[in-house]
Parts: C-alpha cells; sequence; structure tokens
C-alpha cells in the first residue's frame, strides 16, 4: 500500500503579478484558457481529502486572481482540510479577506521579495511594495496568522536584517528564509542570484541571531542553500512520497517543478481519480522509493536519507531525472553544480543581465 500523501499544492493559476527572476514554476506556463474550472477544482479537493490529504496550499501564479477561491476553500474546509492561500499579496482587499475568512481559511503565507520598493523592482520587476504592507495589514486585522517568505540571493542577502525589520513591523508570526533553488527559472539567472561564501556566511549569522533575539515572538526559519551542501536535500521528502501538486489545467505532479521533467508523462483529474493517480500512474512510481536508483545512491548509507536529491534539479543540469541529484560530492555530475559555485567565488566580473519571468501570451 502507498501511504497517502500530507499535502496538496492547488496551484490555481499561473497568472501573477509578478516576474520574479527565480521563479518555481514551470518553465512552460499555463494560460488562463487552458485551465480547469470550478467544478473540476472541487472534485480535485473532494478526492485529495478522500485520499487521506490533510493540508491544501491554494497556490499559483497568484491564486487571488481566480474569482472562486473562497469557493475552493469553503470546500475544503468542509472536507476537514486546513486550507492556506500562497500570495504575492496584490489583489488582496478587506472584502476579499473577509470571503477568504467566511470560506474558512486557514493561514496565508505572504511573500515580499526585499526591505523597498525598490528592491522588490529588483527581483520582480514590479514595484507595489506598498501593496504588499497594505495586504500584511488586512492579513492581520482579519483575525489571520500572518507567515512570510522571501527568497534570498545574491542581491538581497546583504540585506537581511533589514528585511527580517519589515516583516517583525508588519506583524508576521513566522518568517521562511528561502535560499534560491536553481531550477526552473532561477536556473536563467543563477550567475546573478548564486552568493559567493562569505556573502552566505555572513547572512547566516544574521539568521542566527535574531533568531535567537525574536524567540517566542516571530519564528524564523532557514531552507539551506544546497549549492553550499555537501548532500542534497530530501526534495518533498522523496519522489511521490509526501505530496502532490495538481497544476491550473489539471495536471497531476509529485512537485511542482516536475512539469519541466519532458521524459515522463504526467497524469491529469480529466482523464484519472486523484487516488488512481498517486498509487498507481507511471510517473509517480517512476522515482518513488530507492529501487530506481543508480550508483553512487543505491549503495549509499544516505539513500533513505536524501532519497538521491532533487529529481528536478538532477533533469535541469543533466537532461536525466533519473541521476544522482548533482549536488551530491559523490556525483559524478557535481561538478556542474561546483563550476557554478566557484564562479560565484571568483572576483566579480559584470553582473549578468537579469531575466524576468514573462507569461505566455494568450496566442502562443
Ligand atoms: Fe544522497 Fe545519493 Fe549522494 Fe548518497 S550518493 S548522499 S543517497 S544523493
Ligand atoms: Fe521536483 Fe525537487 S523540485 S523533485
Amino acid at each position: 500500500m502507498t501511504p497517502a500523501p500530507y499535502g496538496l499544492l492547488a496551484e490555481v493559476t499561473h497568472q501573477c503579478p509578478l516576474h520574479c527572476l527565480y521563479c518555481s514554476n514551470p518553465l512552460e506556463l499555463r494560460r488562463r484558457d487552458e485551465e480547469i474550472g470550478t467544478e473540476d477544482w472541487l472534485r480535485v479537493i473532494r478526492e485529495a481529502a478522500d485520499l487521506g490529504v490533510v493540508q491544501v496550499h491554494f497556490s499559483g501564479g497568484e491564486p487571488l486572481v481566480r474569482g472562486d477561491l473562497a469557493e475552493l476553500v469553503a470546500e475544503a474546509r468542509g472536507c476537514e482540510l486546513y486550507t492556506n492561500l500562497i500570495t504575492s499579496g496584490l489583489g488582496l482587499t478587506e472584502e476579499r479577506a473577509k470571503s477568504l475568512v467566511v470560506a474558512g481559511l486557514n493561514s496565508v503565507q505572504l511573500s515580499i521579495q526585499g526591505d523597498t520598493a525598490e528592491a522588490s523592482e529588483l527581483v520582480a520587476a514590479t514595484k507595489r511594495f506598498d501593496k504588499k504592507r497594505e495586504a500584511a495589514r488586512i492579513i492581520v486585522d482579519s483575525g489571520l496568522p500572518l507567515n512570510m517568505n522571501v527568497v534570498l540571493h545574491r542581491l538581497n542577502l546583504d540585506r537581511l536584517d533589514a528585511i527580517i525589520d519589515v516583516c517583525e513591523s508588519w506583524g508576521a508570526e513566522r518568517l521562511e528564509l528561502a535560499n534560491t533553488q536553481y531550477y526552473g527559472w532561477g536556473l536563467r539567472n543563477r550567475d546573478l542570484l548564486l552568493p559567493g561564501r562569505e556573502q552566505l556566511a555572513a547572512a547566516e549569522k544574521v539568521y542566527q541571531r535574531r533568531k535567537a533575539e525574536l524567540a517566542g515572538r516571530m519564528e524564523l526559519l532557514w531552507i539551506l542553500p544546497d549549492y553550499y551542501e555537501p548532500y542534497p536535500k530530501p526534495c518533498m521528502g522523496g519522489w511521490a512520497r509526501t505530496a502532490l501538486t495538481v497544476a491550473p489545467d489539471g495536471s497531476v505532479y509529485p512537485c511542482p517543478v516536475a512539469a519541466d521533467i519532458d521524459t515522463l508523462d504526467f497524469p491529469s483529474v480529466l482523464a484519472h481519480p486523484l487516488d488512481w493517480i498517486w498509487a498507481k500512474s507511471p510517473a509517480f512510481q517512476a522515482y518513488r522509493g530507492t529501487d530506481w536508483m543508480p550508483d553512487p545512491c543505491r549503495s549509499c548509507s544516505r539513500k533513505e536519507i536524501d532519497f538521491g536529491g532533487c529529481r528536478c534539479q538532477a533533469f535541469a543540469l543533466t537532461g536525466d531525472a533519473s541521476r544522482t541529484d548533482p549536488v551530491c560530492t559523490y556525483s559524478p555530475d557535481h561538478h556542474l553544480v561546483q563550476d557554478a559555485v566557484d564562479r560565484a567565488n571568483d572576483t566579480p566580473v559584470a553582473a549578468p543581465e537579469p531575466v524576468y519571468r514573462r507569461p505566455r501570451a494568450a496566442a502562443e
């Protein structure tokens, strides 16, 4: 028996007002006219609850773009699921927040890109920092716990103290400091975003100091920069092991980035029930457990700890999702990561031009 997934990431849309340099959505975004409708989402939520899911994270893109969001939240709460909204905050009004609270929303994770409008613009090609501040106020006033998220990289790590100050002053209960992952869109901007070792170490000291100072008031979490770790992260807790992602068009993936792995045929909720997709579909079986592993993972004592790392990172860097994550010191492809780390620690040359994320055109 395959254990039940714990979480569902409901990517209700890829439409987004931001254009982040490290966007974690797949390279090929789904257009608005490809999105599944309300009835299909309501069915997916019921099927997820039947499957054993206990948490739904409504995400995107910007999930507030969808007018039926409160209806989806209400359905999830009706199925006794914990509901979390992952948002840029752009588009959140008092009325919208009220409707989400009435629907039973449990928590909100608000992202910022920096501590000022200018810093936000550099990363997301849009200023609107004042709208994020306003969104934080609305969330706190509506009685929802405010969790915040900031993706860290070379352009904002030196501002970490100020970033933490902003989140504290806005009333955050929890702040996730996530070092950038370099697959998907982030890989295109890797030489611009990957910090040097000294910059990273200085920021980690700031994190440790502030974590101690803020204990009991605001929880700080540090998501490791895997390029500077000897072993990879146990990405998603292992392939198809704890969570699943439903994309805006109804395609289902073990993680949000897996859509980029074009060697697998991912199933859709329009063609199959979620329990079959989770337990039986070939794409979900492909890298589940440890039987699929090549060496060095196959004979490694850490294979039940990190599950060979991230399949999406292996695919993005080598073109083969079954290879050992190149972050791993033992990987035969480790030089692909080490070369980038060496460049990030070399004497700086001119910074590369930023490549901002743009939506696919409707006629594409
Ligand atoms: Fe993990 Fe594989 Fe590296 Fe061992 S060889 S540490 S299992 S990625
Ligand atoms: Fe897909 Fe790591 S992001 S497995």
